[in-house]
């Protein structure tokens, strides 16, 4: 059986972003693979350091939004980055192996410190090394556990291009040690916001969360932008440049008579927006009530992070004992058999 390694920052709430560029797809996959999620609280910290609550809040919200979304405890390992020592092990022997003019290059880090020019000054002049260098973590993170397939959204696209290089390499200098891993995109790598934007993020706030209330998602749904030409509500109008319409399909509600309604202008934008809050919510509440039971079962959630961590663990040992062996670093390993 083929291994999925891949995971999330626990910074905040999963949005129906997440759902569709990756978390469906790990849903689905989770049965025909051995499937390991991590949650990133190291990479988290990596501009979150000085805000560690932040991380560690976020972690329990992370596992409940995996949980809720129907990852699996008996198919798939849930655990905490942090808890892998081999891994920061790894990434220092990886570290060595990657200029720093190529971790400059890499396009998601880039951007993301574009955004966090507080941080990291107005020309990122002021990154750290810590998060430079995420991507090498990141290599290390699949690789310490053997990893096949690392299903993602867009975005990540980069780091798992990193990581297959940082193998090559690996594997040029000191033999054949690890396969190289390959991204799994979803068919919908990157869905749009409500606003129109074409990213939904929450640094953009237009987000639909996973755990979102019937009220909010209404909020929201009644803001979401339309084909500004339509004015009356018998108008006809182009479903393709609406973004409620946009929805309707992603949740697959509907499409077809919508689309000609909309089109013959016998569909009311406020009536056509009220029905896909009502799909959206009927669509998130079985994800909502995983939730709630696991909300109030929290030793269960913490008995699921303890038994991944194990395995993820026992799993990194063994790969860490293979790269030493590689790195002639098994010092006191029996040599004779
Ligand atoms: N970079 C990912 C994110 O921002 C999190 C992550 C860390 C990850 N390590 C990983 C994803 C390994 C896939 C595989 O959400």
């Amino acid at each position: 059986m083929k291994t999925i390694i891949t995971g999330d920052r626990p910074t905040g709430k999963l949005h129906l972003g997440h759902y569709f560029g990756s978390l469906k797809n790990r849903v689905e996959m989770q049965h025909d693979y051995d499937t390991y999620i991590l949650i990133a609280d190291v990479q988290a910290l990596t501009d979150n350091f000085d805000n560690p609550e932040k991380v560690t809040k976020n972690v329990r919200e992370l596992a409940l939004d995996y949980l809720a979304a129907g990852i699996d405890p008996k198919h798939s390992h849930i655990y905490i980055q942090s808890l892998i020592p081999e891994v920061a092990e790894l990434t220092v022997y990886f570290s060595n192996l990657v200029s720093v003019a190529r971790l400059y290059r890499n396009p998601t880090t880039k951007f993301e410190a574009q955004q966090k020019q507080d941080k990291f000054g107005e020309k990122g002049e002021g990154i750290t090394y810590g998060f430079l260098g995420y991507p090498v973590s990141q290599a290390a993170d699949i690789t310490a556990l053997d990893g096949d397939i690392v299903p993602v959204g867009e975005d990540q696209l980069p780091h798992i291009e990193q990581t297959r290089e940082i193998v090559r390499r690996f594997n040029n200098v000191y033999g054949n040690t690890f396969k190289e891993p390959e991204a799994y995109l979803s068919t919908t790598p990157r869905i749009k916001g409500l606003d129109g934007n074409e990213k939904m993020s929450k640094s953009l706030n237009n987000c639909i969360y996973l755990s979102d209330s019937e009220e909010e998602i209404l909020k929201k749904v009644m803001s979401a932008v339309t084909d500004p030409n339509k004015i009356k509500k018998d108008d006809p109008a182009n479903p393709d440049i609406c973004m409620v319409y946009y929805y309707h399909k992603l949740i697959n509600n509907n499409v077809d008579t919508i689309c000609r309604e909309c089109k013959k202008g016998e569909r009311g934008c406020v009536a056509c927006k009220r029905e896909l809050a009502t799909a959206l919510t009927n669509y998130l509440k079985p994800m909502q009530e995983r939730r709630h039971y696991y909300e109030e079962h929290p030793d269960e959630v913490e008995e699921i992070l303890k038994d991944g961590t194990n395995a993820a663990r026992s799993r990194a040992k063994e790969v860490m004992k293979r790269v030493r062996k590689s790195m002639k670093l098994d010092y006191f390993e029996n040599k004779d058999n």
